[in-house]
């Protein structure tokens, strides 16, 4: 469709294949089978949730998407509600779900990163479409004697905000003599990719290296660094800023592209599954992109 070639795109962003959604499915399913296997894994029932997040960009509904979730899933106790913070959503609804937890309201939390970003890619820009795959992912949260979020930070900068982009264009309209409003839709992506890669090279060290203040944490306590998988030299340039060697950095963006809020929540599972992670594991997790916004948790994984 557009002047590319398989070797560009492998050697500027590390990516093979991606995913599309079933154009007859929808992101609430996709997130439901997501959140399901999270289920499963955590040996609960979706009665059990006290409270859903889902994040996500792409809802099915803008007036959000998490409650098509929560009766897909059958939660019919918990709570649900939508996050919005593109390719940090994962990063925010996970301290936000945290907060809920360290505060003893809820006990058990589903928090799902899912997004079909090929419903708002412009498939004639080959600077975007050939980075964007769909997907989801989800964990489950619980309560535990020992707090396991163990040092967090968020950032936002809406001065860079053109810089990517997924916005409304609205028509104005007269719809009684004197009264105007504007309707319209979302237009595609849009990106300044260098100032994007710029910006993410320079700040998610920075954040990770807050989190870690906070923690009481150095780079080499970390076991695992699991970031959004945007691109695979962003990825290399993060962990070579904080000197963590390779074999430390989960990657599984040559298999899925760019997926959004769910490309932390993906391999997380991929690793969990394969037994990389182990209990106990110190993960330093962070996403970063449309806001822009960006951030990072520290967290110890287990039970
Ligand atoms: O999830 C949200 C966060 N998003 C990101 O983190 C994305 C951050 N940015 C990036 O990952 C990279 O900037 C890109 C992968 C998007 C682009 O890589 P780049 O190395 O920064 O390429 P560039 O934009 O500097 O473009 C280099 C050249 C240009 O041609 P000229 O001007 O040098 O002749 C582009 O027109 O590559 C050209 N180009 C392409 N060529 C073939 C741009 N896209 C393509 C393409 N195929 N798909």
């Amino acid at each position: 469709m557009v002047e590319t070639s398989d070797q560009w795109i492998r050697s500027r962003t590390g990516i093979c294949e991606r995913h599309l959604a079933n154009p007859q499915g929808s992101l609430s399913a996709i997130a439901a089978t997501a959140a399901q296997q999270a289920l499963a894994m955590a040996d609960i029932r979706a009665s059990d949730l006290d409270l859903i997040v889902l994040a996500t960009s792409t809802p099915d509904d803008l007036f959000g998407c998490a409650s098509q979730v929560q009766a897909l899933l059958g939660a019919s106790n918990a709570v649900a509600f939508d996050l919005t913070a593109a390719c940090s959503g994962f990063v925010f609804g996970l301290v936000t779900a945290s907060q809920f937890i360290r505060t003893g309201v809820y006990r058990n939390v589903l928090l799902i990163g899912a997004d079909i970003l090929s419903r708002w890619v412009d498939w004639s820009d080959r600077s975007t479409c050939v980075l964007f795959g769909d997907g989801a992912g989800a964990v489950v949260l619980q309560a535990n004697e020992s707090d396991r979020l163990l040092g967090f930070e968020m950032r936002s900068d809406g001065t860079q905000n053109s810089c990517l982009r997924l916005g409304y264009d609205g028509q104005v309209q007269e719809i009684v003599k004197g009264v105007t409003i504007t309707q319209g839709c979302y237009k595609p992506i849009t990106m300044n990719g260098k100032e994007v890669y710029r910006f993410a090279v320079q700040k998610v060290p920075e954040v990770i290296d807050k989190a870690l203040f906070w923690a009481n944490m150095t780079t080499d306590q970390i076991d695992w660094l699991v970031l959004h998988q945007a691109n695979q030299r962003i990825l290399d340039a993060v962990a070579g800023r904080l000197n963590i060697p390779t074999h430390k950095v989960l990657s599984n963006l040559s298999h899925y592209g760019n997926t959004s809020a769910a490309s932390i929540p993906l391999v997380l599972d991929e690793a969990v599954r394969q037994e990389k992670i182990k209990p106990g594991d110190i993960i330093a997790t962070s996403g970063f992109g449309a806001g822009l916004s960006w951030g990072c948790a520290i967290f110890q994984w287990g039970r």
